[in-house]
Formats: structure tokens, C-alpha cells, sequence
């Protein structure tokens, strides 16, 4: 009997794993990218993913049928629009375990749901002598607008440090933790080096201080389950356009506290509740950070998106891509003179390199030449670069269509490109 009752658990868990290994095999025929270049290992994934064709249908359905302005007009063709955008709210909120849907605010990226934070949350807040503090490895768009608001105060950018594997240093962050600062922000994963920060652990030591705290999820939110309440965030970013969504649209997570005693970044159409020449009343939250006709097509989009991860097993994603980045990186290291760039012990799908001094860009030009994309540069993070003493890197970033035969094909590439320049 339990020898039945374990080989029927077994069995289950075969046909279980088997049908998830076809539909991630299969992966690629629902992006339609892959029909018209048969041939392209895309390898380019945390600038941005290629989208499937129920992304690209939802677009075009509401375009070509649902197509009308929101929030203004009480015609049907208006109210069908109006209520699918902000259903759509409700389906973000969920995603990332947000309490509420109010709290989900629309922007276009991650730039500019950063940039909304400095510009409405901090900067009436910080005062000369007061400090922000970031981690080493942040993107631009998550220094520069914390750089600037500092510079108007008067205040000072801090600096968290971080090792030669990549990893921060959580010792010398919990010594920054003072009353003079006023902000944390800190990016989940790092989009040149691959570190996952633990951003649980970071979350508390903030919050035992009172600090407020902005993660910046673009590179996460399309590889790990976020649960917002769990991980007690207080402002959470991502673009729609690296979770397999458009370009245009992304998100700003607020709690709805913090929220409420934000004034509007931008004025105009849609986010008042009354106007007189004399003064204006704004609309509540999240209407009042929605100024103007905003990304409509776009949040469809997003929504179709969100749909299409729902549909994965989230699970099987995290291993998927661990063991392509392990088979990525057990194969570089194998290759004379190339050095990997952020070793850190919690990584996820990104692996930066240098291969002796053969520039990254002539790496790109080659590698571009058979049809594989990839991404060399300084990402967005020349701070890093510096740290690290390289110009650039060579970046490769997987997704969930990215199969082995993919990373042996650039592997062997890379090594002609590496006898090539001798
Ligand atoms: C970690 C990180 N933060 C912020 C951004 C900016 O995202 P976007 O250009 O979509 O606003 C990126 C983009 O690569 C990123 O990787």
C-alpha cells in the first residue's frame, strides 16, 4: 500500500515536472520574435525580455476593439476601458502582494517611479546635513535622482560598501543607520553583477531605525515571487517592459501612508478633484500621480503579462534559470584569462565578465555577427565598473526561453572570439 501510495506520488510528481519541462522547452514558440529570427539566442534579458504573443494580441485587441480614453467619458466604449485599467491595478497589487490596489501607482518605468519618490517624497522632507543612503551597486536611475535631491538640500549621498564578490556590506550599513537619514534605497538585484540582496534582513534593520526604504525590483520582479507585506517594503519600482511587457509602463508600490502625504509630481488632466484659478484640489491616491492621458494600451499590456507569469510555475523559473546561469558559469570559468565580474554567493540569472583585453565591445560586435545578443557596457552602473577597475563588462542575462544548447553555442563562440584576438 505505501509502496503504491509513494510510487503514485512519484508518478505525479514525474507527470507534474514533465509537463512543466515541455511547456518551458515550448517556451519560445509563444514569442513570436523567435518565428521571424529562428536563429537569435537572445541573451539580453535584464535590458529588457521579448514579449509573448498574448502581450502583443492584448495590445492590439485594445486598439483595434476597446480603444477610448479613461476615466472622463460615461459612453460604454469609455467605461469597458476604464474599468480594464484599473482592473488591471488590482492585478499588480496582487502579483506583488500589495494590500491594496490604491497603493499601485502607474508610471513609465522604474526611472520614473524612482524619480516620483525623490521629487514628492524625500525632497520636501530633507533638510541640510541630512543623509540618503544607496548601495554600491545601484543603477543610475536609482542614484542619480537621490544625488540630485541631496545636492538641493545640501544633504549627503552615503554610500553602503560592498566586497569583491559583490556582496554589500550589512555590518557597515547597520553603523550608517542614524537619525540624520532620511531614506534607503537599495536595487534587489543587481542588473551588472547579479547579486540578490537580502532585502528582508535590510528591510528590518531600516524600520528598527524608522527609516523609509525604496527597493528597486526591475531586475527581480520577473524571476522571484515578491510578496510586499512580507518583505514590509515601503516603496517598491519595476518597468513592465523586463516582465515580458511593454515598453512605457511600469509601477511605483507606495504604501498607502507614505502616499497620502505625497503632493502630485506632475499637475494637470485627471488628477483633481476641484480647480478654480485661485487653487487646485488634488484627486486621492493613486489618481493624483496619474496626471494627463497616461499609457492606457500600455497597463493592458501589463496586464496580459502579469497573466502570462501567473501561468508559469515560479518555481520551476527559479531553477530553470539557476541552472542555466551554474552551466554558464562552470563553462566560463573554464576559459583562460576570463574573469567573472560579481561572485557573490546569492546570484540570479546575470553573469558579467572580462576576457583578458579583449574589449567587450568587439565581444558584442562578434558575438552579434552569429545572431547572439547580449548586452556589453557599463549598464548603467559605472560606479561599479570603477569599483570593479574595467571599462565595461560583458553581461549575459537569461529568461525562461533561453535553453542549454544556448549557453554551449555562446560558449563556444566566445572561445573562437577569444583565439581570434590570440
Ligand atoms: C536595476 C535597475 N534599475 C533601474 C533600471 C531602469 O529601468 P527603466 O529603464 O525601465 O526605467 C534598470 C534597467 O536596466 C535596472 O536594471
Amino acid at each position: 500500500m505505501l509502496f503504491n501510495i509513494q510510487t503514485k506520488q512519484r508518478a505525479g510528481r514525474w507527470l507534474r515536472k514533465i509537463t512543466i519541462m515541455i511547456e518551458l522547452k515550448n517556451i519560445k514558440s509563444h514569442f513570436p520574435i523567435f518565428q521571424h529570427h529562428p536563429d537569435l539566442v537572445y541573451l539580453d534579458n535584464a535590458a529588457t525580455t521579448q514579449k509573448p504573443k498574448s502581450v502583443i494580441d492584448a495590445i492590439s485587441n485594445f486598439y483595434e476593439k476597446e480603444n477610448a480614453n479613461i476615466h472622463r467619458g460615461i459612453y460604454p466604449l469609455a467605461v469597458t476601458a476604464s474599468q480594464k485599467y484599473e482592473a488591471v491595478r488590482g492585478k499588480v497589487a496582487q502579483f506583488l502582494n500589495a494590500k491594496n490596489s490604491e497603493e499601485i501607482i502607474y508610471t513609465s518605468g522604474t526611472t520614473a517611479s524612482i524619480n516620483l519618490v525623490a521629487h514628492s517624497f524625500l525632497s520636501p522632507r530633507l533638510e541640510s546635513g541630512d543623509e540618503v543612503i544607496i548601495s554600491a551597486m545601484e543603477h543610475h536611475a536609482n542614484l542619480i535622482p537621490w544625488q540630485m535631491a541631496c545636492k538641493d538640500a545640501g544633504a549627503h549621498l552615503r554610500i553602503i560598501p560592498m566586497n569583491e564578490l559583490g556582496e554589500l556590506d550589512l555590518k557597515e550599513f547597520e553603523n550608517m543607520l542614524s537619525s540624520k537619514v532620511k531614506m534607503v534605497a537599495i536595487t534587489h538585484i543587481s542588473n551588472s553583477l547579479g547579486t540578490i540582496n537580502p532585502i528582508g534582513e535590510i528591510t528590518e534593520l531600516v524600520h528598527q531605525k524608522n527609516i523609509p526604504i525604496l527597493v528597486d525590483g526591475a531586475q527581480s520582479v520577473a524571476h522571484y515571487p515578491i510578496d510586499l507585506q512580507a518583505l514590509d517594503i515601503d516603496f517598491f519600482t519595476f518597468s513592465g517592459h523586463k516582465l515580458f511587457g511593454p515598453t512605457g509602463i511600469g509601477v511605483l508600490y507606495g504604501k498607502k501612508q507614505y502616499l497620502n502625504e505625497m503632493e502630485p509630481y506632475q499637475f494637470g488632466g485627471d488628477m483633481i478633484k476641484n480647480v478654480t484659478f485661485e487653487a487646485s484640489v488634488f484627486a486621492d491616491v493613486p489618481q493624483r500621480f496619474e496626471a494627463g492621458t497616461t499609457n492606457i494600451a500600455g497597463v493592458i499590456g501589463l496586464g496580459a503579462a502579469i497573466d502570462f507569469v501567473n501561468e508559469l510555475d515560479r518555481n520551476e523559473v527559479m531553477s530553470f534559470l539557476k541552472k542555466n546561469e551554474k552551466n554558464l558559469i562552470d563553462k566560463l570559468l573554464k576559459i583562460n584569462g576570463l574573469s567573472i565580474v560579481g561572485q557573490a554567493k546569492c546570484k540570479s540569472a546575470i553573469v558579467s565578465f572580462s576576457m583578458g583585453n579583449i574589449h567587450p565591445h568587439d565581444i558584442a560586435t562578434f558575438l552579434g555577427a552569429e545572431n547572439i545578443a547580449i548586452r556589453a557596457g557599463h549598464h548603467c552602473t559605472q560606479p561599479v565598473m570603477d569599483f570593479f577597475k574595467v571599462p565595461a563588462t560583458t553581461r549575459v542575462s537569461f529568461s525562461i526561453y533561453n535553453q542549454a544548447e544556448e549557453v554551449d553555442f555562446f560558449v563556444e563562440k566566445l572561445k573562437e572570439i577569444k583565439q581570434f584576438f590570440g
